[in-house]
């Protein structure tokens, strides 16, 4: 069965162009104007956008799986939100228990999303050892479709030695993949966090002023300083500051290749979250925590100009209760909020009917740079002839409100509760098959592992 989607504004690499689009087989086979019907079944997409499907590098489903401070979303809820949200595949990290194989944690996400995931999903592996045994596992990461990686500079159980950063950056280079960073400096957030406390300041407000913009500044230039002498182009995840921007354009301007990924939450919400009253201010925990107003212009405007590479979400949902376990003690309160549902539907009201962005940029964001940097492209992240017939069929007229009671995720808030938004994805097609009709999922667990390859995405030579 093949599909024809006539009459849409196509977001094509180039630009919007007016056309028709046909998937057959599970792949785009024909773009043109005024396609036949043929065998097809006909989809007017009249006043409508068409994207290749988002794709969100950033997401943490299962996390500490078993224990008290489980995160909400699984595979099977996590994925199911993403895909009403027009994300067709998630990035979600692995993490292997300290002391264990690299194959023991994709082995372990494997079976937990293989079967379950209702959009596409991939892989980025989590370093928190180094040694000769987990560099000699890189290449089998690689034969496994494993090429992107994370380390931490902060969290006292994830992170890692500057030395080792360097190392892994170099290893993981010499095989074309990339290294993001969780850039805070993990010492002066402890400091913080014990300061805070000593002035007997435990409630969520405390928080933001236990890891100040200084604290991801300093470790942004580190990482930037790791990624120069290593010689090998590094990613910045979770960017949140202008001061951490300006770290980068810096670098760039010593021509250095950096990649940066930022959030909805950077963009739209801000550190006074942190004083609303009594613990509702543990909803907005999360590291780096949310900034200021000038931040948020200082993101949207590197957002214009293209400055930031990718939009990820950086999805680690905790139920209220969960958050609950720090109510006497903010550092106690589980790191991470809720967002792989909401991340199209943000970035198109803020963001391209607020004038920030186009909706080309919106795709570039979401679809194409995101499957470039992670080795997927164009099979993902392009409306062209021969990619993956993963498509979001946009109504840009639809207006709503965000609300945990209508959400697919499974928390029971969202930091978006409230938000006026406009437009939607009405269609969602996952390998050329309906997978949203109207707003609604009519299909789900039909996702496949997308085996990734080398980053292609670096805009100069390779050392
Ligand atoms: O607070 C956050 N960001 N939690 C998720 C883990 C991480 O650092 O990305
Ligand atoms: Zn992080
Ligand atoms: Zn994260």
């Amino acid at each position: 069965m093949s599909i024809l989607i006539q009459n849409g504004t196509l977001i094509c690499p180039q630009g919007p162009v007016k056309a028709d689009l046909r998937v057959r087989g599970g792949k785009i086979t024909e773009i043109g104007p005024g396609l036949p019907p043929e065998d097809s079944r006909l989809v007017d997409a009249a006043g409508k956008l068409v994207f290749p499907g988002f794709i969100d590098t950033h997401t943490h489903l299962e996390m500490n799986k078993g224990l008290p401070n489980e995160t909400a979303d699984d595979w099977s809820s996590g994925t199911r939100a993403a895909l009403i949200g027009g994300t067709t595949c998630v990035l979600d990290f692995a993490e292997p228990e300290r002391g264990a194989s690299l194959a023991s944690a994709l082995e372990t996400w494997h079976r937990r999303a293989d079967g379950r995931a209702s959009c596409h999903y991939g892989f980025h592996m989590t370093i928190k050892d180094w040694n000769s045994a987990i560099r000699a596992e890189l290449p089998d990461m690689t034969a496994g479709g494993v090429t992107s990686y994370k380390i931490y500079l902060a969290y006292d159980n994830l992170r890692i030695s500057d030395g080792d950063a360097y190392e892994v950056v170099r290893a993981v280079g010499e095989l074309g993949g990339v290294v993001g960073c969780h850039c805070e400096n993990g010492d002066l957030v402890s400091v913080g966090i014990a300061a805070q406390k000593a002035a007997g300041h435990l409630s969520p407000a405390a928080h933001p002023l236990s890891r100040p913009a200084a604290v991801e500044a300093e470790a942004v230039d580190r990482w930037l300083a790791i990624g120069e002498l290593a010689g090998y182009p590094v990613n910045i995840v979770h960017l949140s500051t202008c001061r951490a921007l300006q770290a980068v354009r810096q670098a760039r301007m010593r021509g250095q290749e950096v990649y940066v990924e930022t959030c909805p939450q950077y963009l739209l919400l801000n550190e006074s979250k942190y004083q609303l009253p009594g613990f509702e201010g543990a909803k907005f925990v999360l590291s780096p925590p949310l900034r200021t107003p000038a931040d948020q212009d200082a993101l949207w405007e590197a957002l214009s100009a293209g400055e930031v590479d990718t939009v990820g979400t950086d999805h680690c949902s905790f139920r209220l209760s969960v958050k609950a376990l720090g109510r006497d003690d903010f550092s106690r309160i589980p790191n991470g909020i809720p967002g792989v549902e909401h991340r199209p539907i943000l970035l198109y009201t803020y963001g391209v009917t607020a004038g920030h962005i186009s909706p080309h940029q919106m795709m570039r964001l979401l679809s194409e740079q995101p499957a470039k940097l992670f080795g997927m492209y164009p099979q993902k992240g392009a409306l062209a002839v021969g990619s993956d017939g993963d498509i979001v069929i946009w109504d840009p007229d639809y207006t709503g409100r965000i609300s945990a009671a209508h959400q697919l995720q499974a928390v029971d808030y969202t930091p978006y509760e409230g938000m006026a938004v406009r437009g939607r994805a009405e269609t969602v097609l996952l390998l050329g098959e309906t997978v949203v009709e109207s707003g609604a999922l009519v299909r789900e667990k039909r996702g496949r592992y997308v085996r990734r390859g080398a980053c292609q995405f670096w805009r100069r030579e390779r050392p």
